[in-house]
């Protein structure tokens, strides 16, 4: 602490680079500070640091981290209470939105708390401001870690829900799964958003409340009980007119893979964690997938049982994104028709007479979701305002009728009856589920000049290497950190597990960035990672386009 004191006295209104000098590790009265990077210019990347307390001197109770759920809300609490206190504009603690979610921002192992955050560290021009920096170090962040790190002065209540809440949502997705129910979305829950650019719930928005017939409830770890709409395993669909409501409704639930704060309005909105969305997106890159239950016998010839496409179509991406979905494992597909690509999603009877199924390559999903289910328990959510077709196929049929669902099977079941379609199913050969694929290690090469070049720019785009990778169509990302993570632990996984088959090789990468708190990603001492599914990593890598498999 005096060394610190010392060197920022002598280092005042002297040139940036003096900072250098403040790497390494600080003691004070309470806690130990661990400079690990320095930033070499007032405009750089804010400084990293970690401070460390011995978790039995902050008296947190064990039970509010003691399964892996408690961990991840205890660690999501407090990243956002240091946020909340902090009033020090040098101090740049990691952003947090909606989503609970597992982040490198404080590690629990050892029997240390470590946070770790950064510091702008304060410049006027190019000269150290050695007071601003001493206010930083010697009067604000000590108050802050007492307020934050010490049990006796935190929220206590809050915390507890924080703590429970997340347990709650994660107890409730992993009932869902043993009971045969796919989502869940409470009555009360507050769908719509402020707005297409603020996550915030809508002010006065129609709370969801479930059609009579689909109502269950559930009694949770912390005593608390809730009601909602159950969705069953199989096919779902939801209709309704324009404007009513319904693409909210899937977007609540697609982000229902992850848990949310208190007071977001769709903490009960809760799906099983391998729901994956999927639409068209043209011009993506494809690396040898497998499409062929959708889409054969291409114009000259082209292979689809391994379909490589610099720039695929409609039908082609969205063909490739349920097989590459299916082989990471998962079993509910989200699906809006709005972003669909007709063509793979239906022919209809007149289209089937037009053109005669020898000259179309593609066998739409329609065709094929029936049997996703049946023999691949692959269950679906499709939303459909145009699409009665697929009332068909469907187990279940919801309308949604000015923001209120109602469920509408039977009426549904006698329209089909009423009004057949007349399309023939047209299937050449039964579904093949895809194999995993392996990657050639090379292909993946995150080198730019002479530098490893891996870095998020906002949740949508990742740069890797000589690549930027367009994340725009991945709608269940949800937080910047989410990204910079997918990129670092691609890297990790392909240095380490690149023989492995795409899943196994993810997957590893995934338990061992879990367990060891972020600290075998490429920066441990960075705050700002937070944990990907693998449903995103994968398609991010998918999308490199240098990616070869063998
Ligand atoms: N429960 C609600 N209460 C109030 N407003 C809502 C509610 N749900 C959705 N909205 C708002 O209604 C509008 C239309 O919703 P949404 O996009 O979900 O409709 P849609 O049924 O998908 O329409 P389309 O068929 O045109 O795609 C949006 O602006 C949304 O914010
Ligand atoms: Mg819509």
């Amino acid at each position: 602490m005096y060394k610190l004191r010392k060197i920022l006295s002598e280092i005042d209104g002297k040139g940036y680079g003096g900072y250098k000098r403040l790497k390494g590790t600080h003691t004070f009265k309470n806690f130990t500070l661990e400079i690990t990077h320095v930033q070499p210019d007032p405009y750089a990347p804010p400084s990293r640091m970690m401070i460390k307390i011995p978790l039995n001197h902050t008296g947190f109770p064990r039970e509010l981290y003691s399964n892996p759920s408690r961990k991840k809300g205890f660690v999501d609490y407090l990243t956002r209470l240091f946020g909340k206190e902090n009033k020090n504009p040098y101090i740049r603690p990691a952003r947090c939105g909606q989503e609970i979610l597992l982040r490198s921002s404080v590690g629990l192992s050892g029997g240390v708390l470590s946070f770790r955050f950064r510091v702008e560290l304060p410049a006027a021009g190019r000269r150290i401001l050695g007071k601003e920096a001493e206010r930083v170090f010697f009067r604000d962040l000590p108050v802050l870690v007492e307020k934050v790190f010490f049990y006796r002065n935190v929220p206590q209540d809050e915390l507890k829900r924080h703590v429970e809440l997340c347990e709650d949502q994660d107890f409730l997705r992993e009932k869902l799964r043993e009971e045969g129910w796919v989502a869940f979305v409470g009555n009360g829950a507050v769908l719509p958003r402020r707005s297409g650019i603020d996550v915030k719930p809508m002010e006065n928005a129609v709370r969801f409340i479930s059609p009579p017939s689909m109502r269950v409830s559930f009694k949770l770890p912390s005593g608390r009980d809730v009601e909602g709409m159950g969705i069953r395993e199989g096919i779902t669909i939801i209709c309704g007119g324009g404007f009513h409501g319904k693409s909210t409704l899937l977007e609540a639930i697609e982000l229902g893979v992850y848990n949310h704060i208190e007071g977001d309005g769709r903490e009960w909105v809760i799906t099983r964690e391998d729901a994956v969305k999927i639409r068209a997106e043209d011009g993506r890159y494809i690396e040898k997938v497998d499409i062929s239950p959708f889409i054969s016998n291409l114009p000259l010839g082209k292979d689809t049982r391994r379909f490589s496409t610099p720039d695929a179509s409609g039908s082609t991406s969205q063909a490739a994104n349920i097989m590459e979905a299916l082989e990471l494992g998962s079993g509910l597909l989200l699906i809006d028709e709005d972003t669909t690509a007709t063509n793979l999603m239906i022919r209809d009877r007149r289209m089937q007479h037009v053109v005669g199924k020898e000259k179309e390559p593609i066998t739409p999903f329609i065709d094929r979701i029936r049997e996703l289910w049946e023999r691949f328990n692959v269950s679906v959510i499709m939303i459909t305002g145009g699409l009665g077709d697929y009332f068909e196929v469907a187990d279940r049929v919801i309308a949604m009728e000015e923001y209120v669902p109602h469920e509408i099977t039977e009426k549904a079941r006698e329209v089909v009856k009423n009004y057949p379609s007349g399309r023939k199913v047209e299937v050449p050969e039964p579904f093949k589920m895809p194999e995993g694929r392996k990657i050639k290690k090379e292909s993946v090469n995150p080198v730019k000049g002479k530098k490893i070049k891996i870095d998020a720019k906002g949740k949508e785009t990742l740069v890797f290497g000589r690549e930027v990778i367009d994340l725009s169509c991945i709608e269940q990302v949800v937080d910047v950190g989410q990204v910079k993570a997918i990129g670092d632990i691609i890297y990790y996984a392909v240095k380490k597990y690149s023989g492995l088959p795409l899943k196994e090789m993810l997957e590893r990468a995934i338990e061992d960035t879990v367990k060891e708190e972020f600290q075998n990603l490429r920066y441990p001492d960075s705050c700002n990672y937070s944990l990907p599914r693998i449903y995103e990593v994968g398609a991010a890598l998918n999308r490199l386009r240098t990616l070869k498999v063998i």
